[in-house]
Formats: structure tokens, sequence, C-alpha cells
């Protein structure tokens, strides 16, 4: 090897390791920092972001090994003359690893994937308390109904609470902890997509079709959703809260809101 060749081939092991340790470091804090993914507030959202997370430690090595590759076949092999390096056609072994290394990579992908479908998406049961999202031009109505209120609830109510959301007034969801909550969306005019961002999910509303999906939260507190498909001027209005609280205070909740709609209704004699 000549003097110059060893100094390229120097240069170019340490522009490698340079890109491969710059990597490695952004990849770990970004692990260590939930992976710029925040962990999500339901039981649904931790498979959902192992998922997330398994996916994007794959990338990361592809990206790892094939940009210094990259980098080292740049340098090493840049034009030096007007030659031809030698050419080589068809080689079985190469065939074989690029074809069979991308293919194992989608069934890894795909088997996690399906695993985590499967357990994000099971029903809800009758039991299980159901709320009536409706999206509309532009806000949310959100609808609890007394015979469908989860546990203990009782089958012969009737009678619903209304939460209607408005441009000016965005309406506050209001679910128990612990507790599996189906939600069903609706829409009357064009599509909606019903967002939670904390729920690491979101759910497209469709005119005619009735989605739903369930969760189960798992941290008290009070999270911001919004409209996540651009449906007309004021899409940007259609934002709402979500509210998880104990069972005792969504019982209350609705014992008040209850309690309101029949004092409204008293005062204008309806
Ligand atoms: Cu509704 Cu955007």
């Amino acid at each position: 090897m000549g003097n110059a060749a060893r100094r390229w081939s120097l240069r170019t092991v340490s522009i490698v390791s340079l890109v491969i340790l710059f990597t490695l470091i952004t990849a770990t804090s970004a692990f260590a920092d939930a992976s710029g993914q925040p962990g999500g507030i339901t039981k649904e959202a931790e498979d959902m972001h192992q998922l997330y997370l398994l996916v994007l430690a794959m990338a990361l090595v592809v990206f790892v090994i094939v940009e210094a590759a990259l980098v080292f076949v740049i340098l090493r092999y840049r034009k030096k003359s007007d030659q031809l390096p030698e050419q080589t056609h068809g080689n079985n072994v190469l065939e074989v690893v690029w074809t069979s290394i991308p293919i194992i990579i989608v069934l890894i992908l795909f088997v996690f994937s399906f695993v985590t479908l499967t357990k994000v998406d099971k029903e809800a049961k009758p039991e299980n308390l159901t709320v009536d999202v409706q999206g509309f031009q532009f806000q949310w109505q959100f609808t609890y109904r007394q015979n469908d209120l989860g546990p203990g609830s009782d089958p012969k109510a009737t009678g619903e609470v209304v939460i209607l959301g408005t441009g000016k007034d965005e309406p506050t969801l209001v679910i128990p902890v612990n507790e599996p909550v189906e939600f069903r969306l609706h829409s009357n005019d064009v599509i909606h997509s019903f967002y939670v961002r904390d729920f690491l999910y979101k759910l497209d509303v469709v005119p005619g079709r009735d989605n739903s999906f369930k969760v189960t939260a798992k941290e008290i507190g009070t999270f911001d959703g919004q409209c996540a498909e651009l449906c007309g001027i004021n899409h940007s209005l259609m934002r709402f809260h979500l509210k998880v609280v104990e069972r005792a205070d969504f019982d209350k909740f609705i014992a008040d809101q209850s309690a309101g709609s029949k004092k409204a209704a008293a005062a204008t004699g309806k």
C-alpha cells in the first residue's frame, strides 16, 4: 500500500467511525427520552409505543450500516483514473444476502405489527362505558347514555348527557381511569379524525360509517385532543380536552351534568 492510499484509508476509517459514533449518540439519547414519542396514557398505547421503539431500533441499525457503507465506498473507491475498475456480474451469495435480509426485516415487522394490532383492536364488552362521538363542521359532541355508563349502570335508565362543543368553547370529554371505554365515532357531513395524542392513536370519523375503538386510560389528568383530518375552513377549531378521572368523580360529573340539564329544561319550561 502506497503512502497516499494509507492516508486515505486512515481518513476513511476516521470518517466512518465518526458517522457511527454520531449516529449512536443521537440514537441513545433519542431512546433515553422515549425516542421522541411520549409513552401514551392507555394500556393499548404501551403496546404501540413498544412497537414504535422496535421499528425505530431496526431502522437505526439499517441506517448506520447503509450510511457507513455508503461513506466508505464513496471515499475508498472514488474515481482515481479514467480506467474502469474490475467489473463483476452476478454474485449468488450477494444476491441471496440482499434479498433475504429485507424479507426477514419485513417478516419481523409484520409479525410484531399484527400481534400489536390484534391486542389494540380488541372489541369492548357490552358492559363497558360507551361514549358516542359526533364530529361536525366544526366541533365535537360527546354523548353518554344513562343506561351505558359502565359497570353498575342501570340498563333501564333513560336519558343522555350531552357535551356540545363550539368554536369558542372547547368541550371536555370525561372518562374514568382503569376502565375500558368504547368510543363510537359518527359524522353527518365530512370526514374528521378523532385524535388524542396521548392515546398514540387516531381514527377517522366517516359519514355513513360507524367506526369504534376501545382504550383503557391508566393515568389521571387532562389531555388535549383535536381533529386530525383537514375538514374545512375551521378545521383548526375542532379542539377538545380529555379528562381522565377516578370512577367516583366520573359518576359525580354525570350526576352534575344531568342535574344541570334538568334545571335548564325546567327554567325554559321544556
Ligand atoms: Cu374536523 Cu378537521
